[in-house]
């Protein structure tokens, strides 16, 4: 009789593969099966041993290549072949990443599942930008905010609830809903001049960074590679020196692919 398999929920990190976890490090090694998102990087891709059976599903925030549910069935198939599969996420799987979702519909047909997760895209851009999340006179508290819903429906965010000076709203999935947001936040009360930044391809060779006031920063952000994290707050005036500004990322996304 063939063994049912399992699933394992993996974070991938923000992209710089010395950031996976041990665990998420092992699971990857152990895997029949490796079902991938886009956002995961290549460098973290680098390192699944040949011979597995690779799957890409290709999501992103407003691309989905293979629906929900076909993922979720996908999944179950693996798993009833009696193969160990990882599910691979970028960032933590219970992060804006749907992880929960997928394990309720495999617990739900009886497949054993496991979470392992990994550093999310807000913590590998503080770490790669010297910005921190908190920070004493600063930042008392971070709010993790999607800039993105789901079939592009309106965003009806709590609005009032976001415009506190002493917060650090990161912001996922809002490089196309950035200039609402800073409208929306301004409206309520948050001053135009507050320290910004997007991130793109965070923790990554890929990395560069934006910084302007609130009131700028989706015009100066506009166009940069996905994907974009935005950091709103009075920490963001912390932003390391060093580090790359986006203006030349073109030619340097050009280098690294000659190199
Ligand atoms: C669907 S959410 C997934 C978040 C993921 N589960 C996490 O914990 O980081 C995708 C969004 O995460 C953000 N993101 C993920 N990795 C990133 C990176 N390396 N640099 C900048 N933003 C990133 C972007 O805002 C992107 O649109």
């Amino acid at each position: 009789m063939m063994t049912t398999g399992k699933v394992m929920l993996v974070g991938a990190g923000p992209g710089d593969p010395e950031l996976l976890t041990l665990k998420a490090i092992r699971a990857i090694e152990a895997a029949d099966a490796v079902v991938y998102d886009r956002l995961v990087s290549p460098e973290v891709m680098a390192l699944v041993p040949p011979g597995r059976r690779m799957i890409s599903v290709g999501k992103e925030a407003g691309f989905h290549s293979v629906p929900q549910d076909q993922i979720n069935r996908l999944l179950v198939d693996l798993a009833r072949e009696g193969l160990t599969v990882v599910r691979l996420k970028g960032g933590d799987p219970l992060i804006f990443g749907r992880g929960s979702e997928e394990a309720e519909e495999l617990r739900a047909a009886g497949i054993a599942v496991e979470y392992i997760p990994g550093i999310t895209a807000a913590q590998g851009a503080a770490s790669s930008t010297g910005v921190p999340l908190t920070h004493r006179g600063l930042a008392t508290g971070v709010r993790y905010v999607t800039g993105h819903r789901a079939r592009d429906a309106a965003l009806d965010l709590d609005w009032d609830s976001l415009v506190s000076p002493d917060t650090t709203l990161v912001i996922y999935m809002g490089a196309a809903n950035m200039a609402t947001i800073a409208r929306e936040l301004i409206a309520r009360g948050l001053p135009a001049t507050t320290p910004a930044m997007a991130v793109a391809s965070a923790t990554t060779p890929r990395e560069c960074r934006v910084v302007a006031r609130l009131d700028r920063i989706a015009c100066e952000a506009e166009g940069l590679p996905a994907p974009v994290l935005f950091f709103v707050g009075r920490t963001v005036s912390l932003v390391a020196a060093q580090g790359l500004p986006c203006g030349d990322w073109p030619e340097r996304l050009g280098a690294a692919a000659h190199a």
